[in-house]
């Protein structure tokens, strides 16, 4: 190449790459409100997300992948979750999490009720983030190393017919994300109590003296569990508190009629022989 072509070549090369360059990000500055529900920007999501930075959260968890990686991502943790137990969580981290069997802590961030709410609200605005499949699978606080969870692996069943099976491949999406708080395996329990023996407890639940709620047989103890959470409390401190089930109570809008057919399907089929 003569040193003309060599100049002319780098000119046309560079003048190129910045035209897409300078294309690209005005494209992706155009999408963002969209992207990001700028609409949804609500005084409480901003105050939360100044206690976000006040308070050095992202010191220890990550947000859409970007942060420190000695706790868990927080980017979908409003839809694992729900407010009641993040509220509790938020309050005394220590109730829910021990040194001795999680192996690390999450110092109690000292909140006012009102720095909660917002600080909440800050990452349910995050969780709907169209973030494009990022990160690719759930980061969870406990979920990856446990029996029973199978975060990440893929639903089973998807395509089957079967009631039982579809509300098994449920069950294992998100939403709902039933699994990020229940394990199928027994003595496991997160969030949520593990379900391994539910199609059996569901059925002497009903019969015991302390319960109060409507069901007269499991499955309807099952589906009144999914629906209205706080018609019969597990005992247990990490479970709810003030009569309030920690397990959020909005399945009955999330779900299809049909969707909750399938689950109390599903749970029904977990059996103590495992
Ligand atoms: C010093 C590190 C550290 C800081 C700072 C920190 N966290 Fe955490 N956080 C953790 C750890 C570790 C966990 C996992 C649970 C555990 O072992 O205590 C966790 C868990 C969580 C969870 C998930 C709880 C669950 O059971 O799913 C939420 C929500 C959370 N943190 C929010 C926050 C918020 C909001 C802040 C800032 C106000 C914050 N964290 C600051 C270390 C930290
Ligand atoms: C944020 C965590 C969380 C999520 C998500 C969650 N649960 Fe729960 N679940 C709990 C907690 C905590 C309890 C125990 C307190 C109570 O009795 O409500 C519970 C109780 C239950 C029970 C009753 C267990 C028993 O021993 O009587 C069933 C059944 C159940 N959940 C099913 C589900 C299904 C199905 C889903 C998904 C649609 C789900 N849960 C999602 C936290 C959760």
């Amino acid at each position: 190449m003569t040193k003309r072509g060599t100049r002319r070549f780098f000119l046309g090369g560079t003048l190129a790459c910045t035209v897409l360059f300078v294309g690209m990000t005005i494209d992706s500055h155009r999408q963002f409100g969209r992207l990001t529900h700028a609409d949804q920007i609500t005084p409480a999501v901003i105050q939360g997300k100044h206690v976000w930075h006040r308070k050095d959260c992202i010191n220890c968890h990550t947000l859409l992948g970007e942060g420190a990686y000695y706790a868990p991502d927080l980017t979908k943790i409003t839809e694992h979750r729900g407010t009641a137990y993040l509220q509790a969580f938020l309050k005394d981290p220590s109730k829910f999490y021990t040194e001795a069997r999680d192996r690390r802590l999450m110092p109690n961030p000292k909140l006012t009720d009102a720095e909660i709410d917002e600080v909440i609200a800050f990452l349910g605005w995050v969780s709907k983030i169209d973030n494009q499949g990022w990160p690719p699978r759930p980061i969870l606080v406990s979920g990856a190393a446990i029996p029973g969870t199978n975060v990440g692996a893929p639903a089973p069943h998807a395509a089957s017919n079967e009631p039982s099976e579809q509300g098994e491949a449920l069950f294992r999406t998100s939403p709902p994300g039933c699994f990020s708080c229940h394990s199928v395996s027994p003595g496991v329990n997160l969030a949520g109590p593990s379900l391994a023996d539910i199609g059996e407890r569901a059925g002497t639940r009903v019969k015991s003296p302390d319960y109060h709620g409507q069901a007269t047989d499991a499955a309807g103890y099952i589906r009144e569990s999914i629906l209205h959470p706080s018609a019969y409390l597990v005992p247990g401190a990490t479970y709810s508190a003030g009569g309030r089930s920690f397990m959020p109570d909005n399945f009955g809008t999330l779900l299809k009629a049909e969707q909750v057919d399938q689950l109390v399907a599903y749970l029904r089929t977990l059996q103590n022989s495992q």
